[in-house]
């Protein structure tokens, strides 16, 4: 049985990871770690250690403590807040990723999963249905990193045999931990403010379309091809995933086709430029053809799980509070 370490498992995706990890492999196989205590329900869920993915020796330390030979690093400084410190950013987006990439070419992990993202395509590449191999010229701090961090995913699998594996996430929706730092946060804020507030100010133009994917679907991405075997990986650098692309006003409509009384406005920012930088839809047909890639959940769908499962949350902290 592997024993698996998650690096950043109080974040967005790392949480829900963390979850799906331990029921397919159990709660005694699967530890989660970060650099604080900033999601008790993780912290409180199993195995935790409080790690910064920025340090070396104790990145080894905590993979000998377990016996881990499986690392999911999901760790990063994302778009928006790259932006504001560019250096901090590119410390931990890069460090970590070579700490583990290391420890696995010196024989102390076998297997690593470490996300890339649509941010690493920039303005010049073609941006509907983005293919697989197309120009990349990220403008964003986090792109480069993501980028860099491909093209060395790819040379450690073709110098040292690492198995490391990666899919480049789209957007991602999600009611159970907030995003942080993205660009495409907005799409988890609209549907918390549509329940509080009735009304949400988008800080990106209504006409902005970006490829987006639920949790669910990203959180079924990950663990398959995790579980692919490795002869079916053709990609080492990052898969393009692709699930469902939308504006700020097409998903304002499919909120208020169950809140009627719903108003957004828009009040774009320095992050339309990101935005504005990246695809607007992808082409995911490698993924699908190599390990066997399907998403499940629509824009109506989506909208409709993210809203009830956030009416019930907010009722029951009505209820606590
Ligand atoms: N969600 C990320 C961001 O907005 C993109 O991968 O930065």
């Amino acid at each position: 049985m592997s024993k698996i370490l998650i690096i950043g498992a109080c974040g967005q995706i790392g949480s829900e990871l963390t979850y799906r990890l331990r029921e397919i492999y159990g709660d005694a196989n699967v530890v989660a770690s970060d650099i604080s205590y900033s999601n008790l329900d993780i912290v409180n869920s199993g195995a935790f250690e409080i790690l910064d993915a920025k340090d070396y020796n104790a990145v080894k330390i905590c993979v000998e403590k377990y016996n881990i030979d499986t690392v999911y690093l999901m760790a990063a400084m994302l778009s928006a807040t790259g932006e504001k410190y560019p250096m901090r950013a590119w410390d931990l987006n890069m460090n970590s990723l070579f700490h583990i990439l290391n420890l696995a070419k010196d024989g102390f992990i076998k297997k690593i999963f470490w996300p890339s993202s649509i941010a690493v395509f920039g303005p010049t590449t073609p941006t509907e249905n983005t293919p697989q191999h197309t120009i990349m010229e990220p403008t964003t701090v986090y792109g480069i990193t993501k980028q860099v961090g491909e093209r060395w995913c790819d040379y450690y699998f073709k110098q040292y045999g690492v198995d490391v594996r990666s899919i480049r996430y789209p957007g991602i929706i999600s009611w159970k931990t907030m995003p942080g730092g993205g660009t495409t946060d907005y799409a988890v804020e609209i549907y918390h403010k549509a329940i509080t507030d009735g009304h949400y100010e988008c800080f990106l133009s209504e006409h902005t379309k970006l490829p987006m994917m639920f949790m669910d679907d990203a959180i079924n991405a990950t663990v398959s091809i995790m579980q692919a075997p490795s002869e079916t990986i053709s990609i080492r650098s990052a898969y393009n995933l692709a699930a469902i692309s939308f504006t700020p006003e097409e998903i304002a409509n499919a909120i208020t086709a169950h809140i009627p009384e719903f108003k957004i406005t828009y009040k774009p920012d320095f992050r339309q430029q990101i935005a504005d930088s990246w695809p607007k839809s992808i082409d995911d047909a490698l993924a699908r053809k190599d390990w066997s890639w399907d998403h499940k959940f629509d824009l109506k769908q989506m909208t409709e799980e993210m809203l009830s499962q956030l009416q019930k949350k907010y009722a029951s902290s009505e209820k606590v509070s």
